[in-house]
This record gives structure tokens, C-alpha cells and sequence, in this order.
């Protein structure tokens, strides 16, 4: 990284970090891009999931219904990878968060579960989580982290009916509680952070110009630019599991230092 670049990242750190100390509202939308570190693919990057399958045959409610076999062993698949993976640095940071700011919330459109095993508690998933299944005729949601699972395609043990991912598919509606609360969240903090999403998937990338419109702060953390970079107050061309523990220890400097 070139001096200059270098120079203006940590001005830009000291600069943030500042504004951090004094914030009492802070809100965090993540995406793929926090879990890449973790040893996750992301969706769209290089290796990412729909470069080699294609959503429309494993990620509809239509693909489900035609195939839930097929469906179910790609979750498995996909439970197997998560299952073995760590939270990493920028998990770990925004846990961390969570306990220092009076109102912070945490929106992740992640269903890899990374979060809460970093130790976030309040967290709005709005994509579901790939640990939870769902039975299609009760609607009961239970937990299951077997991997494999031990049935596929997995069936409710109550009425022995299909289970399928408590995920939101494409052309599925999120859940109106968890999408009007992180509305809710973005329009009411003073800064919102943008980390590892493309910004390209509805309604979640919505939530960042809301923030914006109500006049908060938007700080965004992507090695690429993307279609909410220009409206971005700060934006960090880095990995999240690098940017977040640099802006957190400055953080802990500028309290210390304020402290003394
Ligand atoms: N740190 C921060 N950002 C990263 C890192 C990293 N280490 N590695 C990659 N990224 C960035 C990429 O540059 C990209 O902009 O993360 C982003 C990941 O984008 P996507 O793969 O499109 O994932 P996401 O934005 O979370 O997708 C949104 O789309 O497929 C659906 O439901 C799925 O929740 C998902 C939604």
C-alpha cells in the first residue's frame, strides 16, 4: 500500500474513531464479504456460490418444491463448510460493540450463524439462519446442527412433514418484524457501518440510504467499491477481519487518551 494511501487510511481511522467515541446510536449491516475471512464463500466474488449454482434451481421455493432433495443436500453441503468454520477479527469486533454503545444494532443478511457464535446477541438476521429448519406444514421452526444431516430431506419429528431451510429465499418476503425493526434502527443512529455486502440484494441494501437520508454517518469496509460507495462518509478498501480490529484499537486509544 502506498504511503499517501497508508497516511490518509490512518487519518481516516483516527478521524472515525472520534466520531465513534461520541456516538451513542450506532447500526452495522454485514454481508458475505465479513465471513470471507473465516474461510466462507461469498455469493459473487471470484469463488462465490452463484459463479458455480445457479439460485434459481437451489434457492427458490419453486426449486424446493420440484427438488427438495437436491435443495437439502446443497444446505448440507453448505452446513458442512459453516459448521467447521471460526468467527473471525471482525466478528469478534463488532461483539465487542455491542456491549460499549447504548443503542447498537447489528443487521446481517448472513445465515451462517458467525455472529452469534462470536458472542452478538441482539442480531436482526434478515436472510434466516441455515441452522434453523422450518416444517412446511406447521410453520414450527427447531434448531439442528448435525453435520451431515442424519435425514435428507429432513422431516418435522411432530407431523412428519417436509422441513425445509428457516432461510429467505428469492422471490421469498423477509420477515416484516425483523425488516421493520432494522428500518427502525437505520433511520434512528448516527452512524451506520457497511461491511462485506456487494449492496446490490432488496431490501437490505435500502437500509444503508436510509441511514444516509436521516443524516447519519455511513462507513463501509469492502476491498471493492460498490454501488453505495459514493454515498459513504468513510470507505475502507480492506478486508473486514483487518479494517474493524485497526478502527477498534483506536477506539480503545481515543477513550483511553480522553480517560486520562
Ligand atoms: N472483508 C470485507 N468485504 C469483503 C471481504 C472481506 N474480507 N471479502 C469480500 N468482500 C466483499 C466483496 O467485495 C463483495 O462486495 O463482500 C461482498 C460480498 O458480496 P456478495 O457475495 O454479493 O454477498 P452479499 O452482499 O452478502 O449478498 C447479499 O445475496 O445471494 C444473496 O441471500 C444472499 O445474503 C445474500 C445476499
Amino acid at each position: 500500500m502506498s504511503e499517501e494511501k497508508e497516511m490518509s487510511e490512518k487519518e481516516n481511522v483516527e478521524a472515525l474513531a472520534k466520531i465513534l467515541h461520541d456516538a451513542e446510536r450506532v447500526a452495522v449491516l454485514t454481508g458475505a464479504g465479513i465471513s470471507a475471512e473465516s474461510g466462507i464463500p461469498t455469493f459473487r466474488g471470484e469463488e462465490g456460490l452463484w459463479k458455480t449454482y445457479r439460485a434459481e434451481e437451489l434457492a427458490t421455493p419453486s426449486a424446493f418444491h420440484a427438488n427438495p432433495t437436491l435443495v437439502w443436500e446443497w444446505y448440507d453441503w453448505r452446513r458442512g463448510i459453516i459448521g467447521s468454520k471460526e468467527p473471525n477479527a471482525g466478528h469478534k469486533v463488532l461483539a465487542r460493540w455491542e456491549n460499549i454503545f447504548p443503542e447498537f444494532s447489528l443487521i446481517t443478511q448472513n445465515i451462517d450463524g458467525l455472529h452469534e457464535k462470536a458472542g452478538s446477541k441482539n442480531i436482526l438476521e434478515l436472510h434466516g439462519n441455515i441452522w434453523r429448519l422450518r416444517c412446511l406444514e406447521e410453520g414450527t421452526i427447531i434448531e439442528n446442527y448435525d453435520t451431515p444431516l442424519k435425514e435428507i430431506p429432513p422431516r418435522c419429528s411432530d407431523c412428519n412433514s417436509l422441513l425445509r431451510p428457516h432461510v429467505v429465499w428469492f422471490g421469498e418476503s423477509l420477515s416484516s418484524s425483523v425488516i421493520q425493526e432494522a428500518f427502525q434502527s437505520s433511520s434512528s443512529c448516527q452512524i451506520m457501518f457497511v461491511i462485506g455486502t456487494s449492496a446490490v440484494v432488496q431490501p437490505a441494501a435500502s437500509l444503508p440510504l436510509t441511514a444516509s437520508e436521516a443524516g447519519a454517518k455511513i462507513v463501509e469496509i469492502n476491498p471493492d467499491p460498490t454501488p453505495l460507495t459514493s454515498y459513504c462518509d468513510f470507505s475502507f478498501r480492506g478486508k473486514a477481519g483487518e479494517i474493524l480490529p485497526m478502527i477498534d484499537n483506536e477506539l480503545k486509544r481515543e477513550s483511553s487518551v480522553l480517560k486520562e
